[in-house]
């Protein structure tokens, strides 16, 4: 396999980082192809916890080339931050590199993602990350790339007239106090001389990685149901992170691409707004939270949680083409005597077997269940299908066949090594 994705299947923090990690140990190139540092992605090595925004989970092997590819918003600031945290822990940061493609997320993105969630009657429950007015601006053709940031006398030129316009929107639309442009000018100016060399024409470069026939990872932040427009819309990202994302976000041809794998998390989780059918406001929501530890990477908000939603699941296959599930956590759930899995959304006395497109609707379905068996065995230390509880195996068959597809690989722990692989088509 050659050009690999992973996306997340559900509201995100599938555990995606930690499957790219396994898989980048073989791989020669792992690219983020959308998305920025709202995506908080831990991967534990050796009971070492290390947790990406920006930067690809391949970075942790230092034989793979990551690329920042150009769907991302890239806050530069935040980016040279966590380059620093690496280094501290004594890993290489050489391998790094930015597409010139890709948007420059400024600190007055920030401030407006901060100032609209303010304002909005609707609160989405963003990260405040900047994600959201980057994109606006990416898409009514005023972003910024990282190809303009070479030369600084036409970037500085630029960031001032930016800047300008934004300080009308914070005063007269909000009410908010203006940005310090020379403040500004001046971070840039500091960190001009370490971004620059990393700056490189990643469509190509990957590209020929793929006529090569390297194996090349594209990780996926965020999920399908945050899908900007397949999601559950308006509480979504401003990106698609989906197979497709990979072929508009990183210039790849859709013919191009050999594997996509969907991270499905073994119950369901969300940060943030927006419509959740089978959240658990119970003290099994909780349970769920302090055995997976369900608090956000990012933010350190804590996630909302509830049983595996299947047609969740589904829906994320019809809009990627999953080739395989990889399904992690699993280890979570021992020790409950019964497990729930959504199979129908009753909605108006009518049973739906898709998630319908408005979330009006969705926000009112009733879950319909699947009651299987819990097991009460610890499995973290199970390396193979075989030692797994009958229960157990039941669920993860259930999940095949419920979403026909088959399940390759099943994590069950944190660290880098707790993997049960069921096949050759998903491991390192
Ligand atoms: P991502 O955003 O999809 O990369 O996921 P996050 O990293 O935000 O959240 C997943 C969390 O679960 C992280 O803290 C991981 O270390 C942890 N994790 C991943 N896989 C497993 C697993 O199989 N079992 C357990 N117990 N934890 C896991
Ligand atoms: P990873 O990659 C979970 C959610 C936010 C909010 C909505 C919009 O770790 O899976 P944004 O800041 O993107 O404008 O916020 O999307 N969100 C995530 N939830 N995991 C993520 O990333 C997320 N990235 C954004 O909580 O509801
Ligand atoms: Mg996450």
């Amino acid at each position: 396999m050659s050009a690999q994705v992973v996306v997340g299947t559900q509201w995100g923090d599938e555990g995606k980082g930690k499957i790219v990690d396994v898989l980048a140990e073989q791989a020669d190139m792992v690219v983020r192809f959308q998305g920025g540092d709202n995506a908080g992605h831990t991967v534990v090595v050796n009971g070492v916890k290390h947790v990406l925004h920006l930067l690809p989970s391949g970075v942790l092997r230092k034989e793979a080339q990551c690329i920042i590819g150009p769907g991302v918003v890239c806050n530069p600031f935040v980016l040279l931050k966590e380059m620093e945290t690496l280094r501290q822990s004594g890993l290489s940061t050489d391998h790094i590199k930015i597409s010139d493609r890709a948007q420059i997320l400024m600190p007055y993105h920030c401030y407006q993602d901060e100032l609209e969630e303010a304002a909005a009657q609707n609160k989405i429950g963003t990260t405040k990350r900047g994600i959201g007015p980057c994109y606006q601006d990416k898409y009514a053709r005023r972003g910024i790339r990282f190809h303009e940031f070479k030369n600084f006398e036409t970037f500085e030129k630029r960031l001032r007239y930016s800047v300008e316009q934004k300080n009308k929107l914070f005063t007269s639309v909000y009410g908010a106090k203006p940005m310090d442009v020379e403040e500004m000018v001046a971070q840039f100016k500091e960190i001009h001389d370490q971004i620059v060399p990393m700056i490189i024409e990643s469509t190509h470069v990957v590209n020929q990685a793929i006529k090569e026939n390297k194996r090349v990872l594209f990780e996926g932040a965020q999920a399908a149901m945050l899908d900007i427009n397949y999601g559950t819309y308006p509480y979504v990202t401003s990106s698609s992170p989906t197979a497709a994302g990979v072929t508009v976000g990183a210039g790849i041809a859709p013919s191009k691409i050999d594997q996509v794998i969907g991270v499905v998390k073994a119950y369901s989780t969300r940060v943030g707004e927006g419509p959740f059918v089978t959240e658990l406001l119970n003290e099994q929501g909780e349970l769920l939270r302090q055995q997976g530890f369900e608090y956000g990477a990012t933010t350190g908000r804590p996630r909302r949680c509830g049983w595996l939603d299947l047609l969740v699941v589904k829906h994320a296959d019809m809009i990627n083409g999953l080739t395989d599930i990889v399904l992690t956590k699993v280890d979570v759930l021992g020790g409950l005597d019964e497990i729930k899995v959504c199979i129908g959304y009753e909605i108006d006395g009518e049973v739906y077997d898709y998630v319908p497109s408005d979330q009006s609707d969705v926000a009112k379905a009733k879950p319909v269940y699947k009651v299987l068996q819990g097991w009460k065995e610890d499995i973290s230390k199970c390396r193979t299908w075989d030692e797994l509880p009958e229960a157990c195996k039941s669920y993860v068959e259930f999940i095949e066949q419920f979403c026909e597809i088959p399940v390759s690989m099943i994590s069950v722990g944190a660290d880098r090594e707790n993997n049960i692989y069921r096949n050759d088509r998903v491991r390192p």
